[in-house]
């Protein structure tokens, strides 16, 4: 199927996933999701090349491919850290105190947002909600692990976890 581009990231196997996908939607398009997933669990992240890449399989303009990776929050458009913290300050959690937890993590760790440590084990970003309100305020972590009604002690303890964790590996 796809023959005719050259063969910038996914080996033959993956290539029969990337087909596997499509073969699920009516349409070449619709696959776009899994696939630019596919990309950030191969590479951890997704570049304009490989947004460029995944236009070349789907059929697709990299404008439109750009405009759903830079959509959603869960794909990855630079390098994140080994532990990427996503700290919800939409209304449930900015009245809940998310904005001042966003900003207590962004000091602790002396990053802005969309900033990665210099060790490389933590970066931040601030996103819109996660569908975790009830909860709020709340941080996800790898975009797999929810930590609700974070209350600041709570968040040192998860950064210290973290940071040991990372320094055994
Ligand atoms: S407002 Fe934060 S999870 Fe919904």
């Amino acid at each position: 199927m796809f023959e005719n581009i050259s063969n910038h990231l996914f080996n033959s196997e993956e290539l029969k996933t990337v087909e596997k996908h499509i073969s699920k939607y009516p349409t070449k398009m619709s696959a776009i999701m899994p696939v630019l997933w596919m990309v950030q669990e191969k590479e951890g992240w997704i570049s304009t090349d490989n947004m460029k890449y995944v236009g070349q399989l789907l059929e697709l303009p990299y404008e439109h491919v750009m405009g759903v990776a830079t959509f959603y929050t869960m794909y990855f458009k630079k390098p994140v850290g080994k532990y990427h913290l996503q700290i919800c300050t939409n209304v449930s959690c900015m009245l809940c105190g998310g904005t001042e937890l966003f900003k207590y993590v962004s000091d602790k760790l002396g990053i802005k947002n969309k900033e990665v440590t210099s060790d490389g084990i933590f970066s931040i970003e601030e996103v819109e909600c996660l569908g975790s309100c009830g909860t709020a305020p709340m941080l996800q972590v790898n975009n797999k692990e929810y930590y609700e009604n974070l209350t600041l002690p709570q968040v040192d303890e998860l950064i210290s976890k973290f940071r040991s964790e990372a320094s055994k590996n």
